[in-house]
């Protein structure tokens, strides 16, 4: 690709340009034309394989190997030190949030909902937080679930890991301690020892993992003790049909229906649709009876729950003891 780029600008382009462009200076005075017509083309090139790579490789669905850039847009990296008062934790930059909310009560109550439904099912089915021992969030996001779970990391280790660098650097500097974070890219690899975790949970983070799936899932069994738990929610038939029945005019309820030809097909010859493939970006959907065929393979499965986080479906897998 590069070489080609090349190859045209010298056959091609730069000739052209340099003929233009000696008519116009020329015929104003301007010395150095090829020095100018240099300087114009680097300019233009560059732009071009910025735009390339952008588009080639950083958002290549197929790449999903590599670590999301901090900040794509700069040169060179400076990472913030975070200023903390004792006492409460604060609450993150509304644009990290990644939950449409008004204000930070709202941020601070869907958390603690959305925990409290995590523990909830957790506790129906025997696995109470006192058995549960360190604890894992895979896709963290701004922490706004595990912030609840700060008389817990008093007493035991509770990990946020995610792609997303610059949200696991805000959380760094803002919430740890009491909590522990690291950044992970999306390849199924995690920086963990084996059966590190009793409790390993993911919200709202297979609703956009659509390559390499199941090896997600066993990356987080392989740091899963065994007896540990891992719950995760997921989007299903009953999602789309709830989202379907809603009546305004939201941009998920909109990209379902320009979906709607895969998205009929799961449960009939699809267990998994992804509308949309870049990584983090694409939403994904389950069959849920499928989900369940394929995940028991690897773990029992305790218990399915619809509406385990807003409309999203939970699932609770045991590592086998
Ligand atoms: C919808 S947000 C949910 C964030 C958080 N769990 C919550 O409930 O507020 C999805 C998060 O998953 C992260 N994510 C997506 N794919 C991931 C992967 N393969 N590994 C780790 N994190 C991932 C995204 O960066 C994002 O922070």
């Amino acid at each position: 690709m590069l070489s080609s780029v090349k190859r045209f600008v010298k056959q091609k382009a730069r000739p052209m340009i340099t003929g233009i462009a000696q008519q116009v200076w020329v015929e104003q005075g301007e010395a150095s034309v090829d020095e100018r017509v240099d300087a114009r083309l680097a300019e233009a090139v560059s732009g071009t394989l910025v735009a390339l790579v952008d588009e080639r490789i950083d958002r290549a669905p197929k790449l999903t190997a590599r670590n999301l850039p901090m900040a794509p847009d700069s040169a060179d990296l400076v990472v913030p030190i975070g200023r903390r008062d004792d006492g409460e934790l604060p609450v993150p930059p509304r644009e990290m949030w990644q939950i449409d909310v008004p204000d930070d009560e709202t941020y601070l109550a869907t958390g603690r909902e959305h925990l409290a439904r995590m523990v909830e099912i957790l506790d129906a089915n025997g696995a109470p937080q006192e058995d549960w021992g360190a604890v894992l969030e895979l896709g963290v996001g701004s922490g706004r679930l595990l912030r609840h779970l700060a008389d817990h990391a008093a007493e035991h280790e509770v990990w946020g890991v995610d792609v997303d660098e610059a949200a696991v650097n805000w959380l760094s500097e803002h919430l740890s301690p009491p909590f522990r974070f690291a950044p992970c890219s999306t390849e199924p690899h995690l920086p963990f020892d084996d059966r590190s975790f009793g409790l390993v949970y993911a919200g709202s983070v297979f609703t956009h993992i659509a390559e390499l799936v199941d090896t997600w899932v066993l990356e987080l069994r392989r740091v899963t003790r065994p007896g540990g738990w891992l719950f995760i929610t997921f989007q299903d038939q009953h999602w789309v049909d709830e989202i379907r029945a809603l009546d305004d005019d939201h941009w998920i309820g909109r990209r379902l229906e320009a979906g709607r030809a895969h998205v009929d097909r799961l449960g009939v010859d699809a267990w998994m649709v992804s509308l949309g493939r870049a990584n983090t970006g694409a939403m994904v959907i389950h069959d849920r009876d499928a989900l369940v065929r394929r995940w028991s393979r690897f773990f029992d499965v305790v218990a399915v729950e619809p509406e385990a986080r807003s409309l999203q479906s939970g699932i609770l897998l045991r590592r086998p003891g």
